[in-house]
């Protein structure tokens, strides 16, 4: 019997291809940037099974050009990029891959508030630019992590990984969440506050770990900086657009907070002409937070079987919208 065929939008770890290639008649966009857009509706024409990236936009335009699609995999636990009701309503099962990325992603969540803190980047800089002349007592002065207060706003696996974390370091740790259940953050020691400019007040380190959705959208703008400490600092390993990043410049020009960690930016890539990168208060790398082998690895196999599930018509191992089995 013919292998269904799917359109894999990018080069994904072994593990998840030669699952890919074994069950599946496979497409695979090989080049370092994503398909441009036309290509990409070109592409999934004949298609029944896409693998995608937060990179592509999946939305009803690439549906109506992928009418034999029975399932989208994205490899990634955000899925922001895919039009998800649209989706639903043609009964669409789309996958994603939580989990296995919550303790890397809050690993890295740690480093930037370790970076950010203790002014790494800036001390390696130093270096390189030949400026170590001797030890300096006031030289390159940071912030304390342990003792500190971490507020993280979206308390769920990620933001839970990071406050055990943050424990270890004998942070108090408040949280906000209005979806989140107070019993469980009092198991890890943590208070999730009802109001989240309190948290925003009281934090030393402001972790983001929620999801992007229109509520989300510049979730941390003008007022919201303005209510933190001048000392505070920001870290967004989640999602760019959750923080309005011209209210942030200003923020960090003006000392209205210390500084900011940035793995997502808005727009990814950023702009090479951002005023962010001519701050040296703010640290900001390439969205990697999940980026390790191992992890990266069982994303691919994950993502991977999800779209194997769909073209089989199983139900998807991480479905984001089972209502479509609900028919
Ligand atoms: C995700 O999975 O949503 C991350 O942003 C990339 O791993």
């Amino acid at each position: 019997m013919a292998k269904p065929k799917v359109f894999v939008t990018r080069l994904i770890p072994e593990q998840g291809l030669d699952l890919v290639r074994e069950f599946c008649d496979a497409e695979i966009w090989e080049d370092e940037l994503p398909p441009p857009r036309d290509v990409l509706l070109a592409k999934v024409a004949d298609k029944e099974g896409l693998l995608s990236l937060l990179t592509d936009r999946v939305d009803a335009e690439l549906m109506d050009a992928a009418p034999r699609l029975k399932v989208i995999s994205n490899y990634a636990v955000g899925f922001d990029n895919i039009d998800v009701a649209e989706a639903t309503k043609r009964g669409l099962p789309v996958g994603n891959t939580p989990g296995v990325l919550t303790d890397t992603t809050a690993d890295f969540a740690f480093a930037l508030i370790m970076a950010t803190g203790r002014r790494i980047v800036e001390g390696a800089d130093y270096v390189r630019a030949g400026k170590w002349k001797t030890w300096g007592p006031r030289l390159l002065l940071g912030q304390d992590i342990h003792g500190a207060t971490l507020g993280i706003i979206g308390f769920g696996r990620i933001g839970q990984a990071v406050a055990k974390r943050a424990r270890g370091f004998d942070m108090r740790v408040l949280a906000y969440d209005p979806y989140q259940d107070p019993a469980v953050a009092g198991v890890l020691g943590v208070e999730l506050l009802d109001d989240m400019d309190e948290v925003l007040r009281q934090a030393d380190f402001l972790t983001i770990h929620t999801l992007l959705t229109e509520e989300t959208y510049h979730l941390i703008g003008e007022r919201e900086l303005k209510l933190m400490k001048p000392t505070a600092i920001l870290v967004n390993t989640a999602r760019g657009p959750c923080v309005d990043p011209d209210a942030l410049y200003r923020a960090l020009r003006d000392g209205e907070i210390a500084y900011a960690g940035l793995d997502v930016t808005e727009p990814e890539p950023i702009n090479m002409d951002s005023l962010l990168l001519g701050l040296s208060n703010c640290v900001i790398v390439p969205h990697i937070a999940s980026a390790s082998v191992a992890t990266r690895g069982k994303m691919a196999e994950m993502a991977a079987r999800n779209l194997i599930a769909g073209l089989r018509g199983e139900p998807l191992p991480n479905c984001v919208n089972p209502e479509v089995y609900q028919a």
